[in-house]
Parts: C-alpha cells; structure tokens; sequence
C-alpha cells in the first residue's frame, strides 16, 4: 500500500502527527510519501489567519506535488483554524488532480475542539467531490503525547 500524507502545518502539531502517521504506515511496511504544503504568502497574524480562514480563501501554495495516480490512499491533514482548514488544504482540494478510486482519511489537529467537527466535513467533502471514497476521520488535540497519538492512527490504519 502507497500512501500520500498531504499536511499544512504552520505550528508544528499536525507536521508532528503527519511524521506520526508515517512512522506508524511504514512499521507495517507501506511506502508512504509526506508532502506538506505552505503558500507562497504565509499568513503569521492570528486575527488574518482566522479571516482568511473563515473566508474559506485559496492562496497559492509553492509548488507541490499535486497528482496522485501512483498513490492507494491520501491521508489529508490540517489544523483547524476558526473552525475550519487552514486556507491551503482550500487550495490543495481545489487544485489537486481527480482522486477517482482512492480510499482517502482526513486528520485534524485543534486547541479548544471549537469547529473541529465542521472543518473534518468540509475536508471529507472536498475530497469526495474529487472522487475519493473517505474511509474515516481522526482528530488530536495539540499536546497530546506521541503515544496517545500513535493509538488512535493504528486503531484508524492498522
Ligand atoms: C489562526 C488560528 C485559528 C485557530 N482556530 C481554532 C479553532 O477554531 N478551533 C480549535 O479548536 N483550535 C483552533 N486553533 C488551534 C490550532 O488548531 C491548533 O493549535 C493546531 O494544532 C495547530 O496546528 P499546527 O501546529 O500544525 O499549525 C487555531 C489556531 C490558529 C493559529
């Protein structure tokens, strides 16, 4: 099994959980292949993030890989930034090639749990329009220790 672990992380939580997820995938022997993605202009204003985020924007990402025809399965990971994706995963679903066939998971990472709900759907949505077929969800609160972490990734993919 090939997977791609498709992430923004602008903190570090969900850049640590997409290495958790990778660990874990490549001890029972998968190839998984990690691509995070930043936009050429990153926003580091919190109020911004938040707007920016809550107006659902698509900023342009620095060049990623954005077809996945060699790939089994697409893990899509974000924070949840008022209550919603951080703006890149926006752009990645909008640009990224057809998933047609693919069993596809989303991840978030989140502080308070306010939106983390709303931004799983609306990244399990994005990836259904592309065709892919999403097998299930999983959320990590930031601070949640490794182990903690690793226990709900095997229950989801092992
Ligand atoms: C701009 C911004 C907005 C956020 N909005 C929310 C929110 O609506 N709900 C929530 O539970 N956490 C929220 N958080 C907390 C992040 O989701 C959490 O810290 C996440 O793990 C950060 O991931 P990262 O380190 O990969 O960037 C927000 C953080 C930022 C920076």
């Amino acid at each position: 099994m090939k997977s791609a672990i498709i992430y923004y992380s602008f903190t570090g939580n969900t850049h640590r959980v997409a290495q958790l997820i990778g660990d874990v995938l490549r001890d029972k022997g998968d190839e998984v292949v990690p691509v995070r993605i930043r936009p050429l202009k990153e926003e580091t204003h919190f109020l911004t993030q938040c707007k920016e985020a809550f107006l659902s924007k698509k900023p342009d990402l620095y060049r990623t890989l954005l077809e996945l025809k060699d790939f089994d399965r697409i893990i899509l990971g974000s924070p949840v930034w008022a209550f919603k994706p951080a703006p890149a995963i926006n752009t990645y679903l909008d640009k990224g090639a057809s998933l047609e066939g693919k069993k596809a998971i989303c991840f978030v990472t989140y502080g308070s749990g306010a939106g983390k709900e709303n931004t799983l759907r609306i990244m399990k949505k994005g990836l259904q329009a592309k065709g892919a077929e999403v097998i299930d969800t999983i959320s990590f609160q930031q601070g949640e220790g490794p182990a903690e972490c690793k226990e709900k990734i095997k229950a989801v993919l092992v």
